[in-house]
């Protein structure tokens, strides 16, 4: 082997090695389409919106506070929680849960 292949190598583990710690979205979570809470109001009733926050509290404090639902728009929460939702180890019932009682209650724009 020559150098040049051995160091590719090691950076291609070190890379691979790393992303394994980051655990990422599933692809049903991945690919939902960014909704506006008029969508998400007309797809979701009450008690599933409750079953949402009771999710989101439980489980979205284990790294930092909960963050305040009106605190992001919409659009906002459709980003994040692409990201978030692996974090909370959520799995894509619950996810999409949360993303409704979230989207639900953010801020207005
Ligand atoms: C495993 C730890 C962990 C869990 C669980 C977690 N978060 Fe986070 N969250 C972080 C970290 C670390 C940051 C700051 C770095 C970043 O933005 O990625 C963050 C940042 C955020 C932010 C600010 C991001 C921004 O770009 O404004 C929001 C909002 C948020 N989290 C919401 C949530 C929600 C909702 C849940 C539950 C579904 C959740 N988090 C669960 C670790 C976590």
């Amino acid at each position: 082997m020559t150098n040049t292949i051995k160091i590719a190598t090691c950076i291609a583990a070190a890379v691979f090695g790393l992303a394994g710690c980051f655990p990422k979205a599933s692809g049903v979570i991945m690919s939902l389409p960014v909704e506006s809470k008029e969508q998400i109001l007309a797809r979701y009733d009450e008690a599933q919106l409750q079953e949402g926050k009771a999710i989101f509290a439980s489980r979205c404090t284990q790294c930092h506070a909960l963050k305040d639902p009106a605190s992001r728009d919409a659009a906002a929460w459709n980003k994040i929680l692409k990201r978030m939702i692996p974090m909370a180890k959520l799995d894509d019932a619950q996810g999409q849960l949360v993303r409704a009682y979230l989207i639900a209650n953010s801020e207005e724009k």
